[in-house]
């Protein structure tokens, strides 16, 4: 676990540069958004499109145990909101802006280009 954090902290930290005046289109701003939230990308945990994925794997008490991201697909403008503001035991705390998270909807939900 504490490597998959070193990744993490890696990711968060590397950041994207954004160039304010270039036009891009709400799905591309949400694409951005989703992939680096000014935290950790939310792709590390729901994969590419929101499908979901597997974070880690590991073993407890001779047992497999599979930490999932689940599947954001279908979760309503609103469900994404009060998720994004609330605290969770593994997922962290964003502080997104409405617009921020408006755009990340909709990149949820634009059809795979
Ligand atoms: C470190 C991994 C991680 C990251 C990064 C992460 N999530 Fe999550 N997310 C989870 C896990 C795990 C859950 C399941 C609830 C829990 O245990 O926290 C979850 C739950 C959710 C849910 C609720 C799903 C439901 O079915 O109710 C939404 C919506 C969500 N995440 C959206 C996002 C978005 C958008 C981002 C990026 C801004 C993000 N998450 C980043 C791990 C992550």
């Amino acid at each position: 676990m504490k490597y998959l954090l070193v990744i993490f902290l890696y990711t968060a930290l590397s950041g994207l540069s954004f160039a304010g005046d270039s036009f891009i289109t709400e799905g591309e701003y949400g694409e951005m958004l989703y992939n680096n939230p000014r935290g950790i990308g939310c792709i590390h945990c729901h994969g590419k499109r929101g499908e979901g994925a597997l974070i880690a794997k590991y073993r407890q008490s001779g047992k497999s145990v599979y930490l999932k991201g689940p599947d954001i697909r279908n979760v309503s403008l609103s469900d994404l909101k009060k998720s994004l503001l609330k605290r969770h035991r593994i997922m962290p705390t964003y502080f997104l802006t409405d617009k921020e998270i408006r755009a990340i909807f909709h990149y949820l939900h634009q059809k795979e280009r």
